[in-house]
């Protein structure tokens, strides 16, 4: 299920012609930016040169009527947008998982059977589950920031903010009677209020099985040519007023004013297109020395240390279906950012990023030598100086982190110390065992094996003393008396540890008496869990503390120096998962391997893929039926249904399930990913790699209707054709 990713050598020339094609027929050129809706209408002209044909103030407008108030954040990091009056919602796949997980059992199992209401009635309540409307953003800088010098000590101008954003907060929520929230853009130079109305009663509409909605799994994930049909449908409810209101029976499908119109006329390669959700966090303005700890410390160590444990897990799941089961949503977890990192490093590196943010910081250092009236010239070596006096701390952690942290029976040492906690509080015996019993994390050891995790152990823990330049003295001490040899502390650590299962855990919680919390002291998991955060406490954290304090100083005066050295560029904030509107172009790209250039995927396509011994590319007996008799209804084109699609919006994690709209607004698709070659966007934009992927809506909608029965659902949609 996972491939090994090799340097690519042929994407080198490639990307060099795609340039050089770039610059001849320059048609409309990508930009990056994630721009803040009340602020679109300065992009105005941009954004009609670049093609839109919607009236700007469609896009934002906190009377109602704006596009904004047809997007929610989905859970607490993704996007999901509104496609009915009657508040049905469309989302990813990967955006519901969790909560579907919670619903499916072993009768019910929708990760194999795929679920569709066929009415209202059938809807599935998600405890748990919220959705966050946008109502208003405004600009509220002045009101925080009045009179506070940027030279100011940090703590007090901190303090003061904070009194000032709650005083803030407390008058929008009381004069909106909404919620408000205010947070910092521009690394602190702005700051803006959020208005929202959370909704707590969300039911469950259509999910289709893993073999579409998560077709081609990890080995596919950042990847194109793409044959996901990740995509899944909730809807809202409301109280009688169609405000929020706990779950009740009597909820009523929340009335949209404004939702999304679906336009099932596709698009062709160049055109127009807008995303419009949730991105969580970039560091665009970032210096060279903060990119250099991610390109040679952060990643690089995540990398490492993943690679070994990923190995580990897939050679054992290769080997057993149960242990598969247990371990694949966390191999899913661990592997997403593990290849993004390396996509990033591959993409830094193509880029030369790191000279390129030099050559720019030289730049900027000589504009701010000739202004000594300003704070700006020290900037950089302040930055140069902080960074390498914490690296080696940085590096160390990350080891921690990595490695002597990934390894799950250490994790289990946090949850011995919070039974310890309850032998310390003296409570009465039979109230101890209750509470070390509901301690037990019984979901954990469902997902557990043992001997895998022994194995983790003993191939990480060599890692771990191979590179940290300091560790905990029980680490040292307990290694030399084992007399350096890992395999056999592994035996002890996994023979003696109560939490190396639920029977030990239990055991340990049923009899307890107070006197046993020796039991907790002696064993190995907690020792070699406590030492090692007592090491980071005292060790690691106070200086992190203090340099990312010095930093976000630091970083707030570089932001303001950089809008200071070119007024004319076209500056937006940070990602923050707050709303926000990107725009490019439909547009392919010549991924190595043997696929070619291409800007879309077909069914076709999946069904090539399909491979019944291989369970991330299992296509369903039905879709296989749908496919045979080419059974397409009106979601056919020449001969199969389009699947998937690439652009060049300048998207991040947390755009996942954002609506992909066309030039008047309309839902062509929803946004679920980005190519392995761009993923280094976070940090760096280039318009010849970088590419967001989307489900086309036609794909969507014949999943839903053809496959999934739901045709009734299409009732209540707006579509449209051009
Ligand atoms: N790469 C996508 C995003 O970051 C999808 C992740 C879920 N899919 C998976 N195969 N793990 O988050
Ligand atoms: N899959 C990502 C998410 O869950 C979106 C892809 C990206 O990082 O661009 O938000």
């Amino acid at each position: 299920m996972l491939i090994k990713l090799e340097i690519r050598p042929n994407f080198l020339k490639k990307a060099i012609l795609s340039a050089i094609s770039l610059l001849i027929f320059s048609s409309p050129r990508a930009k990056e930016g994630l721009w803040l809706p009340p602020n679109l209408i300065d992009r105005q002209n941009d954004l009609e040169v670049s093609g839109l044909r919607l009236p700007i103030e469609k896009l934002y407008n906190p009377d109602g009527t704006g596009l904004n108030n047809a997007i929610v954040l989905f859970g607490s990091g993704c996007t999901a947008e509104v496609i009915s009056s009657k508040g049905l919602l469309l989302t990813n796949h990967h955006c519901g998982y969790g909560t579907v997980q919670g619903l499916s059992s072993v009768k019910n199992d929708y990760f194999a059977n795929g679920f569709f209401a066929k009415n209202n009635a059938q809807e599935i309540p998600c405890p748990g589950l919220t959705v966050t409307f946008i109502r208003k953003i405004e600009n509220v800088t002045d009101k925080v920031l009045y009179y506070l010098p940027d030279t100011m000590k940090n703590k007090i101008r901190d303090s003061i903010i904070a009194l000032r954003v709650a005083a803030v907060e407390k008058d929008y929520e009381k004069s909106t009677g909404l919620d408000a929230t205010i947070k910092p853009y521009y690394n602190g130079n702005q700051y803006w209020v959020i208005v929202t109305e959370t909704y707590k009663d969300i039911r469950l509409v259509g999910f289709p099985p893993n073999g579409i909605g998560k077709f081609g799994g990890d080995t596919d994930n950042w990847m194109w040519p793409r044959h996901t049909g990740d995509f899944s449908m909730f809807r809202i409810y409301a109280g009688k007023d169609n405000k929020p209101a706990a779950y009740s029976k009597d909820n009523r499908p929340y009335r949209a004013k404004a939702y999304f119109a679906i336009n099932t006329s596709g698009y062709k390669e160049g055109d127009f297109t807008m995303v419009y959700g949730f991105p969580g966090y970039t560091q665009e303005y970032i210096s060279s020395y903060q990119l250099k700890q991610v390109y040679d410390i952060t990643d690089p160590i995540r990398i490492q240390a993943r690679s070994i444990k990923l190995d580990i897990w897939k050679n054992n799941m290769d080997n057993s279906r149960d242990l598969f089961i247990k371990y694949a949503s966390k191999f899913a977890h661990i592997a997403n950012g593990w290849k993004k990192w390396q996509g990033e490093m591959w993409g830094l590196t193509t880029n030369n990023v790191i000279d390129k943010k030099r050559a720019y910081e030289n730049k900027f250092q000589q504009w701010a030598n000739d202004q000594p009236a300003k704070p700006y010239a020290g900037i950089l070596p302040a930055m140069d100086l902080a960074t390498q006096a914490v690296n080696d701390a940085m590096r160390n952690d990350e080891y921690i982190k990595e490695t002597v942290l990934g390894i799950e029976l250490v994790q289990q040492g946090a949850t011995l110390d919070k039974m310890l906690q309850c032998f310390r509080s003296k409570m009465p015996v039979a109230q101890l065992q209750d509470t070390l019993k509901k301690l037990c994390n019984k979901g954990f050891y469902k997902n557990y094996d043992l001997a895998t995790d022994k194995q983790v152990f003993r191939a990480l823990m060599p890692l771990y003393f191979s590179n940290s330049t300091g560790m905990p003295a029980y680490y040292s001490r307990t290694y030399r008396g084992y007399n350096k040899n890992f395999a056999h502390w592994a035996n002890d650590v996994y023979r003696r540890s109560a939490a190396t299962g639920i029977d030990k855990m239990e055991a340990l919680a049923e009899g307890a008496q107070a006197g046993d919390s020796t039991k907790i002291l002696a064993d190995p998991a907690w020792k070699l869990y406590t030492a090692v955060t007592e090491y980071r406490t005292k060790k690691i954290v106070p200086l992190m503390q203090r340099y990312y304090n010095k930093m976000n100083t630091l970083n707030r005066l570089y932001m303001k120096g950089q809008m200071e050295e070119s007024p004319r560029h076209d500056f937006y904030p940070d990602a923050n998962l707050t709303l926000r509107l990107t725009y490019g172009h439909v547009k392919g790209i010549d991924p190595d391997g043997p696929a070619g250039y291409s800007y879309q995927t077909t069914l076709d396509g999946a069904i090539a893929k399909d491979n019944p011994d291989i369970e991330e590319f299992k296509v369903p007996e039905k879709l296989k039926e749908l496919y045979k008799k080419k059974d397409y209804g009106r979601w056919g084109v020449n001969g199969t249904v389009p699947l998937a699609f690439i652009a060049d919006n300048h998207t991040s994690g947390g755009n996942s399930g954002s609506p992909v709209l066309n030039a008047k607004g309309q839902l062509i698709g929803t946004n679920f990913d980005r190519v392995w070659e761009g993923t280094m966007s976070d940090y760096y934009f280039d318009p010849s790699v970088c590419r967001n992927i989307s489900i086309d809506i036609r794909y969507t909608l014949f999943i839903l209707q053809k496959f999934g029965g739901a045709g009734w659902l299409l009732n209540e949609m707006k579509l449209v054709k051009n």
